[in-house]
């Protein structure tokens, strides 16, 4: 507890009183020592590590041990690890029925929540949340698992055959694999979009107690299962002033070109202020971040690097993004309210290029946010001042009253 904190449960704790936060604007749900955010520096460290050198210095993997377990793994553990995680990547043949249940049509968050969820109904030796082997290889179960049901979601949409993961590549080569492979043709994907979709999974890994990060800890707190626990996470990472923002951003970019491109920007602002029109610019403001999102920055680089490698250098729609981003830093309204690219500004310009379709972005966030959201669980449960989360509410309804018969009402 730091000297700005107050610690309510000792300051009201045996009163009765309680305090009334709506949006946690001002109240730390828990204690944490994962991942730290000043947002008003606009940094962004992982276990005590800058975002920016993870980014540079360190695979998807490498960050998912640091995350996990607190320590980036030397060459041995990061063996050792990678082989844990790569004997898991298959699921069991019975989820390929659950998935054909659906329709073709559905959306991918809505598969990816019920695939999920229902990996608690086939690894029952992973279930028990209070076992710290249980969460364990659940963890690494859900880490290795997700690509494959992303994949198999994507694959069932577009009505081709699933594509078993090859576990000598790595784990961003494996999911490009499954993803855009045919069992006739042979694949090849460049290492630079493979490094790129593996820096996407990093800057995605984890973001404190964000809204479906603190979702997986309330649900968690119940002692349910590890796997319902992400799968309620999944839920909360859907909508679009969360996780869904990647694609709503991509939509907000294609419309803009649609009417016209650059030089429609300014009327767009100008319905974006207009508070009556319910528009807002996706991919700009944060809760935290009132300074540039670092994974924005490095998220827009990393744009740069997949348009040349693609010769896309001139795509529309990035041009058009730098140009919106331009205007709103300069304009009086994001200025005064400290509006600046969050990390889905130009996510979603990468994944377009490298071929994902854009009903696709949000899940592959969820595919590299869930092993943020298990270290975050992991630490909760083990930590010993956990409780079930049981916020209270201010009430303002009816006073009691006395229910009358059906007749006369
Ligand atoms: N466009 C226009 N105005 C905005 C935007 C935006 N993107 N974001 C915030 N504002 C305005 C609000 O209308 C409000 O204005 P007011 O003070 O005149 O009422 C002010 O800025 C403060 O915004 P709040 O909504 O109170 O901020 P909050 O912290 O609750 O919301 C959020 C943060 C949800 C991210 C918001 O900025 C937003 O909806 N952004 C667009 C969606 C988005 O990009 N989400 C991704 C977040 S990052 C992530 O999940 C990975």
């Amino acid at each position: 507890i730091g000297p700005e904190v107050i610690d309510i449960r000792k300051l009201y704790g045996q009163t009765g009183k309680f305090t009334y936060d709506p949006g946690f604007l001002s109240t730390a749900s828990c204690n944490s020592a994962i991942t730290y955010i000043d947002g008003d520096k606009g940094e962004l460290l992982y276990r005590g590590y800058p975002i920016e050198q993870l980014a540079v210095n360190c695979d998807f993997l490498e960050t998912c041990h640091l995350l996990l377990y607190g320590e980036l793994p030397n060459s041995d553990q990061k063996s050792e690890f990678v082989n844990r995680v790569t004997h898991h990547t298959m699921v069991n043949e019975q989820m390929h029925f659950f998935l054909r249940g659906f329709r073709r049509d559905a959306h991918p968050m809505a598969v990816m929540t019920g695939l999920v969820g229902a990996l608690s109904a086939f690894y029952h030796d992973s279930t028990d949340i209070n076992n710290p082997e249980h969460r364990d290889i659940a963890a690494i179960r859900l880490i290795a698992k997700m690509p494959t049901l992303v994949s198999m979601a994507y694959k069932y949409s577009v009505g081709q055959p699933f594509i078993y993961p090859k576990n000598d590549l790595s784990y961003a080569g494996n999911f490009m694999r499954m993803m855009f492979a045919t069992p006739c043709e042979d694949f090849h994907v460049s290492p630079v979009i493979e490094r790129a979709l593996d820096r996407i999974f990093i800057l995605h890994a984890d973001h404190e107690q964000n809204a479906s990060t603190s979702t997986v800890r309330l649900c968690g707190s119940s002692g349910t299962n590890p796997f319902a626990a992400i799968a309620a996470g999944v839920a909360c990472l859907w909508g679009p002033a969360h996780g869904g923002a990647n694609e709503a951003a991509l939509n907000m970019l294609e419309d803009i070109q649609r009417r016209g491109g650059v030089e429609k920007i300014g009327e767009f602002i100008t319905q974006v202020k207009d508070k009556n029109s319910g528009i807002k610019l996706m991919g700009f403001g944060h809760r935290v971040y009132k300074n540039y999102d670092p994974r924005a920055k490095l998220m827009r680089e990393t744009c740069h690097e997949v348009l040349n490698e693609l010769g896309l250098h001139n795509d529309p729609l990035f041009k058009l993004a730098m140009a919106l981003e331009k205007i709103a830093l300069e304009d009086d309204y994001f200025v005064a309210r400290k509006l600046y690219p969050n990390v889905d500004f130009y996510s979603g310009i990468v994944q377009r290029a490298i071929g994902i379709p854009v009903s696709l972005f949000t899940a592959i966030f969820a595919l590299a946010r869930t092993v943020g959201w298990i270290a975050q669980l992991n630490e909760m449960i083990a930590d010993p001042e956990y409780k079930i989360g049981r916020p209270r509410q201010l009430f303002s309804g009816a006073a009691p009253r006395q229910v009358k018969p059906i007749g006369e009402r």
